[in-house]
């Protein structure tokens, strides 16, 4: 894809990966919209990237998802790019019943149905551009699950997938469907629970994954698997076992 002179959407774009992303897309010259439920992160991202255009949304609601949409046509009608980013990452321990499901937020909306309506609001218009992409955080648990955040893993497994669908059904559009797919990346993804658990790796910066997207977006490279998960991506094909027990080396106690 061009990676200059677009309009970009990048929920969750606040933080974390999203954030450098979001600086990546603006020094090669493209307009950026972020989103996320905290003023206060929006308000601080805005200070360090004044060109950053923000706007508050919680995504886990339909509603405003569709407000979130009618912001973006009205104010930037040339808007092409939208970036599924947003998400969470809970530990939740099935053994616990249907209390401990339910008692936080719902994974399944913020990293599987808002990718999905936020598609399905965007890709008439961007069906209307010369040129558009949607792009696709997945994760390298998606590939091989964390057993200890089973619906986080299942939702990224699901959200590889439906890139894959949705790459097809846009293959005569404008429309370029991308994933990208991080390992272990140092963000407060998981608002602390990898420090609790006293996990060593703290993983790839996230500068890296910008880094290493805008070159492979560049190159219309539709998966990117970032860093160690382009030998995940191999070697889970070869020896799924295998890979599944050194994802859960460190956590595996917790089922013994
Ligand atoms: N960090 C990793 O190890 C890792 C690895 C693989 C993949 N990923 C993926 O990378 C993406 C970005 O995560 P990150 O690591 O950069 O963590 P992060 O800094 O916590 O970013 C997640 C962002 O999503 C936003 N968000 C969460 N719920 C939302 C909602 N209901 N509505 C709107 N925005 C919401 C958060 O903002 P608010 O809380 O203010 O809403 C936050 O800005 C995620 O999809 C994650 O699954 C991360």
């Amino acid at each position: 894809m061009k990676t200059t002179n677009n309009t970009v959407l990048i929920t969750g774009g606040a933080t974390g990966i999203g954030l450098e992303l979001a600086k990546a897309f603006i020094l090669q010259g493209n307009k950026v919209i972020v989103c996320g439920r905290r003023q206060e992160k929006l308000n601080a991202a805005k200070q360090t990237v004044p060109d950053l255009i923000i706007q508050q949304c919680d995504l886990s609601m339909q509603e405003q998802r569709r407000e979130l949409y009618q912001f973006c046509i009205k104010n930037y009608p040339g808007i092409n790019v939208l970036i599924n980013n947003a998400g969470m990452q809970r530990e939740i321990d099935f053994r616990k019943g249907e209390q401990h499901y339910l008692e936080g937020d719902s994974e399944v909306a913020i990293n599987l149905e808002a990718c999905f309506h936020l598609t399905a609001l965007f890709t008439p218009h961007f069906m209307k551009q010369s040129e558009a992409a949607i792009i696709n955080v997945t994760s390298g648990l998606g590939i091989t699950p964390l057993v200890i955040t089973p619906v986080y893993s299942a939702t990224k497994a699901a959200l590889h997938s439906f890139s894959i669908s949705l790459r097809k059904q846009l293959a005569a559009t404008p429309v370029k469907v991308f994933e990208i797919i991080p390992p272990i990346v140092g963000t407060d993804l998981d608002r602390g629970a990898r420090d609790k658990r006293g996990q060593a790796n703290k993983g790839i910066r996230p500068e890296q994954v910008a880094k290493e997207s805008m070159d492979a977006l560049a190159k219309d490279q539709w998966e990117i698997p970032i860093g160690i998960v382009k030998a995940l991506r191999i070697g889970s094909r070869i020896s799924p076992s295998f890979f599944l027990k050194v994802i859960n080396k460190k956590t595996s106690d917790i089922y013994q």
